[in-house]
């Protein structure tokens, strides 16, 4: 079985390259090497745009093109829509119950967000419990890996907190002992024996090498006698004192990605006006491009330039190849060169770039249906994982009456 992926994106307006080189390149890559599942974050856009309701519906399936159109492939992964899924919301009220508020507040983006967006109220219930819903998405697909930005490394820590704190709160339910003693009935006597002692070591005394011995006799047993591997991960909890493993820790995924900067040489942002969108007209990039600042200090077009000071020169980084880079480096510095001839190249490749996303786009535009389609076929998919998941926590937890 592969292992799973999962990341979701927030629909608060047309996804430019920025996303687009950032993270969506990286989840069409991921989709051929993992389950993978990506997600219309429509309950987190609300978060911060409860205001505006126009601005999330119009761009949930205009999102879902943008994703299809850069790649994704509705055979290789599973595509959904949040607030098509209740169980997420289930789980984010129960988890609710035990995270210490603390938690919350701690997470630093929390703080950071308030005071970036301070025109808008995020002085809510919702906002604070942003980083927990996220949670919530990620645990109840069991997800290993989450391919986020740095700046949601902390909001994966707490996921990893939390589940570890539910484990600890829930995995040592009456049930667990006894399917705990279950599975160890199925040891030999001498390999139960050693186990227990290496248990008491660890649990006891602390002994580290203990519990890495217990866990190699564990990979030893595993598959014989009829103790599988169910039986294993069972018995580690109990080895580790730490119960049954409902919610897996997850980990998140920072593979390369490429950091393309606005058009002003600040982070690309639809609310700086410094984007390109993934769809965007090409005479309207064209324009785009040409009227973009170049280094402040080459005034007139004999000046030597310094494409440090440029950001025109971050696009040939992404955009150009080595001899193309070289080119415009020697044109720049020489002044060989004027900016608009520097630019030229950058324009080509990025309308290169987006000719084949606008070409599928088209069938998508012209026939809504079937993007609907797709979104519920995810949705079907993603719910029976989740259903599984809501029951195994409602078992745990005592509310299965
Ligand atoms: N917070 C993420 C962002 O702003 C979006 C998101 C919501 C997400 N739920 C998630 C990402 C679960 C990964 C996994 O980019
Ligand atoms: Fe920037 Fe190119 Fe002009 Fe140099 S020549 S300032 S790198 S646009």
């Amino acid at each position: 079985m592969r292992a799973r992926v999962l990341s979701g994106m927030r629909p608060t307006g047309a996804l430019h390259l920025g996303h687009y080189h950032g993270a969506l390149k990286n989840w069409v890559r991921l989709q051929h090497a993992y389950d993978s599942f990506f997600f219309v974050a429509d309950w987190h856009a609300l978060t911060t745009h409860y205001q505006d309701r126009d601005v999330i519906e119009r761009n949930v399936y205009d999102m879902v093109i943008d994703w299809i159109a850069a790649g994704l492939d509705p055979d290789l992964c599973t595509i959904f829509i949040q607030s098509r899924l209740p169980e997420h919301a289930e789980l984010f009220t129960l988890l609710a119950m035990g995270t210490p508020l603390g938690w919350l507040e701690r997470v630093p983006t929390y703080k950071d967000q308030i005071e970036h967006l301070s025109e808008r109220d995020l002085a809510t219930y919702g906002f604070l419990g942003y980083p927990l819903l996220q949670a919530a998405d990620i645990l109840i697909y069991k997800a290993a890996f989450v391919p986020v930005g740095e700046d949601q490394d902390s909001h994966v820590e707490l996921t990893r907190e939390v589940a570890r704190r539910f484990n600890h709160l829930y995995g040592r339910s009456p049930r667990f002992e006894a399917d705990v003693a279950a599975a160890l009935a199925k040891l030999p006597p001498e390999q139960r024996g050693l186990l227990e002692r290496q248990r008491r070591q660890f649990v006891q005394d602390g002994d580290v090498a203990a519990l890495g011995n217990g866990e190699a006799l564990l990979r030893a047993q595993a598959g014989r006698h009829g103790f599988t591997a169910e039986d294993a991960e069972l018995v580690q909890g109990h080895l580790k004192g730490s119960g049954r493993t409902v919610l897996h820790e997850p980990q998140a995924l920072h593979t390369e990605v490429t950091k393309l900067p606005g058009l002003d040489g600040q982070k690309m942002s639809k609310s700086y006006g410094n984007a390109i969108e993934m769809r965007e007209e090409p005479a309207q990039v064209e324009a785009k491009i040409r009227r973009m600042p170049t280094d402040p200090q080459r005034v007139r077009r004999t000046d030597a330039g310094d494409p440090a000071r440029c950001p025109v020169w971050q696009f040939h980084k992404v955009y150009s190849d080595a001899a193309a880079q070289q080119w415009a480096h020697d044109g720049c510095t020489t002044a060989g060169i004027g900016c608009l001839d520097c630019k030229q190249p950058v324009i080509d490749a990025i309308l290169r770039e987006q000719q084949p996303w606008r070409e599928r786009a088209e069938q998508y535009l012209a026939n809504p249906k079937q993007v609907h389609w797709i979104v519920e076929m995810g949705t079907e998919r993603a719910r029976t994982v989740a259903r599984q998941t809501m029951k195994d926590v409602r078992d745990v937890m005592g509310l299965s009456y």
